[in-house]
């Protein structure tokens, strides 16, 4: 037995995880204890004093020293929460973000509004697949496709399915866009978090965001290259009523709203804040 026990362990890595440049430090040396011990960070609460085996201190201790290289906590660990669900997940697919559970929320509202039974959802860009697959175990009621352009990706989308058992559920196929998708499907509610990261932005991102692959961040010089593509296709696969859902970056949404504004076949455009009051999700009818 080690004689650290969890409070001083979780301090101490605090400040090492602090001192380069990591604020959430000891959110994260939490995180890792909670994934070792399998438990929740109210049980690391409670059991405070408990003291430490040395192999536990020392698997704790390798995944500390890695992330001090700021290689993505997530990638270490091989999961991530979203929507209070564990996601595998690797090099092949985005760290899911909490802004996205935003997105998560207003498609799962707006489905409530489809007249159509089943609602039919399409999410393009399903990375992990956190949204497409956190929808269907929200609401088993939906029926859902998901896309990626990605084969990668949409392994480790299709091991999550398996891991919730609905992998005969839901349809993860790859995809450019719409490209797989037959010109006559129709859908309620088109959903993405697609790539919106400029040229320009993308060497000053931290280290953690630029682990992500490219393919998932980066999206031309104004970074709206696959928004536009989505803007210009999605009416054509959408039912009346019908709605595109999808999140943006810092400083986008309003010349979004403008796009949208111009183009006639869309009847409304709506802008909702994350919780850092910064407009996240961009929400179009059409008519
Ligand atoms: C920002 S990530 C989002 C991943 C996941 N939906 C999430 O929220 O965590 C964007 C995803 O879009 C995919 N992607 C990029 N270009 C695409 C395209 N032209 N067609 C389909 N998927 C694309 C990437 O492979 C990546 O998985």
């Amino acid at each position: 037995m080690s004689d650290r026990n969890l409070n001083l362990v979780i301090s101490e890595a605090a400040r090492k995880l602090e001192k380069v440049g990591i604020e959430a430090g000891a959110a994260e040396a939490e995180l890792i204890l909670c994934d070792l011990l399998d438990c929740t960070r109210l049980h690391l609460f409670l059991q405070g004093s408990m003291l430490l085996n040395d192999a536990l201190m020392e698997k704790f201790n390798a995944i500390v020293e890695k992330r001090l290289t700021r290689y993505p906590l997530q990638y270490i660990l091989g999961s991530s929460w979203f929507f209070g669900r564990k996601f595998k997940v690797n090099e092949a697919v985005m760290v899911p973000c909490p802004e996205t559970e935003i997105l998560m929320d207003s498609v799962l509202r707006s489905a409530r509004f489809c007249p159509s039974t089943p609602v039919k959802i399409l999410d393009i860009g399903t990375g992990s697949g956190v949204l497409a697959l956190t929808l269907k175990l929200e609401n088993p009621e939906l029926d859902i496709t998901a896309v990626d352009i990605s084969e990668e990706a949409l392994a480790v989308a299709r091991e999550n399915a398996a891991r919730f058992k609905i992998e005969s559920n839901v349809r993860l196929c790859r995809s450019d866009l719409f490209a797989a998708i037959a010109g006559d499907e129709k859908f309620d509610i088109i959903a993405s978090n697609p790539p919106y990261i400029t040229i320009g932005d993308y060497e000053g991102l931290p280290p953690e965001v630029k682990a992500d692959p490219q393919v998932s961040l980066l999206a031309g010089d104004q970074g709206l290259d696959v928004i536009e593509r989505i803007l210009t296709e999605a009416p054509d696969y959408l039912n009346v009523p019908g709605y595109l859902i999808f999140e943006v970056g810092d400083n986008q949404a309003e010349g979004i709203f403008e796009i949208v504004d111009q183009d006639k076949r869309y009847s409304d455009c709506l802008l909702i804040k994350d919780l850092a009051d910064i407009d996240r999700i961009v929400l179009c009818k059409v008519k």
